[in-house]
């Protein structure tokens, strides 16, 4: 949460650091809305401008009153965690004398201590937030000297919690220092210009090339060099990588909002998670394992760590790596995990699952899990996030950049990833053979176009979706694998559409939800195929209870199942499916529906309120 940008560079054409500094915010806007700000080091000294509100906001500010031009320019969207969202509390902050301003992402724990000592010691504060200690430290620790780095190193020793941290100085034209800790800050290394920001968004239109930080380390950047030290100041090699995300993945691509284009991604997001997952034997392969696989032979259990969305692809997983693996699988939400007492042992296997690799819950979850003793294997979409770099194996989604902050395209990589996953510990663990593995590929394979298929047909969601703009309930229900499909079909709504939503597992309704019921009330039903008699037949059933209790039931089931056609109002149809790989398709019209229900209603989908894409903080 808040996305940073930073760039040094020619000033011309026109004022390229802030047109640049802009154009990220635009990229990174999607981690916070808050506030925006920039500030730009110019030969007279430092200009800033900063808005509340969305981008907007700002962009509007700086044409009715724009900044002089200059070398270097540091940016800053915002997500609110100390101190309301106004003007006075969105970034930059900066020094009492006006030659230093500050961007920050995370959260300064110590920050109260450090303002009482500031104001003891006679400084004035002009905010809430605990960013603008860092502001007024940095300015004291350079103390007429031009060291910004040899300030951020001495500052960032004084600070406790998790940060990122952008500062430029009129003293020190040219140049933007960074710090980081337990807080995501990627290097772009450009021709004759540098950049940093908080994920590769921030300058994929610019380089691809980049350089990861490591934990408490500074850099800085001039426009031909970049330099990175370690918290005790000796130079440290940061890794180099190039970006494989394509440029225009990031932008609307003709479609009105970013939820609707990465709704449109998706058969292409499985398809690349797919992509080149076998070695020339057949084999499935992992992209990094620091993991010997005779200790994966040993895994006696399974935990998956995750929060939001992903948390509910890792519910999926359960089903599906239980069933082939014969291993007993558990899903926590990472924050639950962390701070309770569980059971971690050498033989335990834990899978983070993010979409961002940053999500500061997961972290502390895997960090706990491997002081334990646990190996960590990461599923995640962003390559050099911290939860790829800090486990011992990693599975990437290829999603490409999700930018609308309500998760689509990266869920649906995550049960795909996940389902690798599971076929590779059968494997390995002689659970399955090889053909019985390629058999499952095989039908993983076929998804792509069956995602097509209902993307095809989704004007009959929107058209119903729009036609209940002004529903106050909804709920839905599933069973098996269709269960976490309910709870994310709710998750989506409630996000986007704020209305109350609920998802319950089918066999539950009896035992309380039911009383929900009223007449009217719509019922969303995940109905599993009918290839699986039994569990098929019990949700039919569950279908009738509702409607027999007056609700409208909106079932989705698979082509050809005329049983539930008697007890529905409304099917939405999805392709003949096996039963564990069903989520890929049942979601998608879920994910549809609340999109379009939160459009009619006038709600900005991509930037929903009070929520941000990258959750930074615990
Ligand atoms: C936030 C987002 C969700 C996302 C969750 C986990 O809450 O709004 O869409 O599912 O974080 O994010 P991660 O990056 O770890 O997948």
């Amino acid at each position: 949460m808040c996305g940073i940008v930073g760039y040094v560079g020619p000033a011309a054409p026109s004022n390229r650091p802030l047109d640049v500094a802009m154009e990220g915010l635009a990229r990174l806007e999607y981690r916070g809305y808050d506030s925006a700000g920039v500030a730009v080091v110019t030969p007279d000294g430092l200009a800033s401008a900063k808005r509340a509100g969305k981008l907007g906001n700002l962009r509007e500010q700086l044409e009715a009153h724009p900044l002089p031009a200059g070398s270097a320019a540091i940016g800053h969207t915002r997500w609110a965690t100390h101190g309301a969202p106004t003007d006075v509390n969105a970034h930059p902050h900066l020094s009492e004398d006006g030659r230093l301003a500050v961007i920050h992402n995370g959260i300064i724990e110590n920050f109260s201590a450090l303002r009482a000592e500031l104001r003891e010691a006679g400084v004035a504060f002009a905010s809430e937030t605990d960013t603008e200690v860092v502001a007024h430290l940095l300015a004291r620790q350079m103390d007429g000297s031009t060291d910004l780095t040899g300030a951020m190193l001495a500052v960032t020793r004084r600070l406790q919690g998790a940060f990122t941290l952008l500062a430029v100085h009129a003293d020190a034209p040219g140049t933007v220092v960074g710090a980081r800790r337990n807080s995501p800050l990627v290097v772009g290394l450009g021709e004759g210009e540098n950049f940093l920001g908080s994920d590769v968004a921030a300058f994929i239109s610019h380089t691809r090339e980049a350089l990861e930080m490591g934990q408490d380390q500074v850099v800085s950047i001039t426009a031909d060099d970049v330099r990175v030290v370690d918290a005790d100041g000796s130079p440290a090699e940061g890794r180099r990588f190039t970006v494989d995300w394509d440029a225009n993945a990031a932008v609307k691509g003709g479609f009105p909002t970013f939820m609707d284009k990465e709704i449109h991604d998706q058969p292409k997001a499985v398809a690349d998670t797919l992509l080149g997952r076998t070695d020339a034997a057949g084999h499935l392969v992992l992209d990094e394992l620091r993991i010997d696989e005779a200790v994966l032979r040993s895994v006696d259990k399974i935990i998956v760590v995750a929060c939001g969305t992903a948390a509910y692809a890792g519910h999926v997983a359960k089903y599906a790596i239980e069933h082939w693996c014969r291993i007993p699988v558990e899903v926590e939400l990472a924050h639950e995990f962390r701070y309770r007492d569980p059971v971690v042992s050498e033989k335990t296997l834990v899978v983070a699952i993010s979409q961002s690799g940053e999500t500061m819950d997961t972290i502390m979850a895997i960090r706990h899990a491997r002081e334990q003793g646990a190996k960590v294997l990461a599923v995640v979409n962003t390559h050099g996030s911290t939860i790829a770099r800090e486990s011992d194996a990693v599975l990437y989604t290829h999603a490409g950049p999700e930018v609308a902050v309500a998760s689509t395209k990266a869920f649906l990589a995550q049960i795909t990833a996940t389902y690798l996953l599971g076929l590779y510990l059968s494997e390995l663990r002689g659970n399955k053979y090889v053909d019985e593995v390629a058999g499952y590929l095989e039908e993983l394979g076929k998804l792509p176009a069956k995602i097509q298929e209902i993307l095809d047909r989704q004007q009959e969601v929107r058209d119903v979706a729009r036609a209940m703009k002004d529903v106050s309930s909804v709920l839905f229900l599933g069973r098996h694998v269709g269960y976490p499909v309910a709870l994310e079909g709710a998750l989506k709504l409630k996000e986007l559409a704020y209305i109350h939503a609920e998802g319950f597992a089918a066999g539950e309704l009896k035992h309380g939800p039911i009383a929900l019921i009223e007449e009217g009330q719509p019922v969303f039903i995940v109905v599993p195929t009918p290839r699986r008699p039994t569990l098929h037949a019990k949700v039919v059933s569950n279908i009738q209870e509702v409607r027999a209790r007056g609700a409208r039931t909106l079932v989705i089931a698979e082509e050809g199942d005329d049983a539930v056609n008697e007890f529905a109002d409304v099917v939405f149809r999805v392709p003949r499916t096996p039963t564990l790989m069903m989520p890929l398709v049942t979601v998608v019209p879920l994910q549809i529906f609340a999109c379009e229900l939160a459009t009619a209603k006038g709600l900005d989908v991509d930037q929903p309120r009070n929520l941000a894409k990258s959750v930074t903080v615990e």
